[in-house]
């Protein structure tokens, strides 16, 4: 029984863990400094991205397409709650969320389809991101932080397919000024669905 206790003892008291990033301290979850670090950038990307999709629905107001303007609002309005996921993701692990300054998008939009293209390249960019976090993660066995990025991978395959559909419809339809008219009465229509996931 001694040596039940002393073990135990040992096990919550030595200064080496097993594992190099996901640690418990006690009955606390501990994460490790590179997935930490990752995540708080992620809540400025997040919050960039929203800009970026903000400049984008402000071109289309500015070109009276105000459906393109009105979809590319809402995307800016999910990306920012995608921030506010995280960042509560890293509260529940009792960490601190430290926000940074948002880059500006300085982007400048050529045509009406360019502002589509950009943002597939961006949403590519994004899921890259959220795989070099995911395999962090993993690879120090952090497999909540993993669970918790399940949801953001789903989401980033089906942002990516959002945004290659945007790009073929207005392919077919963009060129033609009532066929542009009807994409722009279309997109106009978008309602705003909060993510799925809850924490
Ligand atoms: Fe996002
Ligand atoms: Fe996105």
């Amino acid at each position: 029984m001694f040596l039940y206790i002393t073990n135990i003892y040992k096990y919550y008291t030595k200064k080496s863990e097993p594992f190099q990033g996901y640690k418990m301290k006690g009955w606390f979850f501990i994460m490790n400094e590179k997935v930490k670090d990752l995540l708080q950038q992620q809540v400025n990307k997040e919050l960039y991205s929203a800009y970026l999709y903000l400049d984008m629905s402000n071109f289309y107001t500015s070109s009276s397409l105000d459906g393109f303007a009105h979809w590319f609002k809402l995307q800016a309005q999910e990306e920012f709650d995608h921030a506010m996921l995280i960042s509560q993701y890293l509260q529940n692990s009792d960490i601190d969320v430290v926000l940074d300054a948002i880059d500006a998008p300085n982007a400048s939009y050529d045509d009406f389809k360019k502002p589509l293209t950009m943002a597939l390249d961006h949403e590519k960019y994004v899921t890259s991101l959220i795989n070099d976090i995911y395999s962090e993660a993993l690879a120090n066995k952090d497999y909540r932080t993993g669970q918790f990025l399940d949801w953001f991978i789903a989401e980033q395959a089906e942002e990516e397919a959002t945004a290659q559909d945007l790009i073929a419809r207005f392919e077919l339809f963009g060129d033609d000024s009532k066929g542009l008219y009807m994409l722009d009465k279309e997109l106009g229509a978008r309602v705003y669905e909060t993510p799925s996931l809850e924490l």
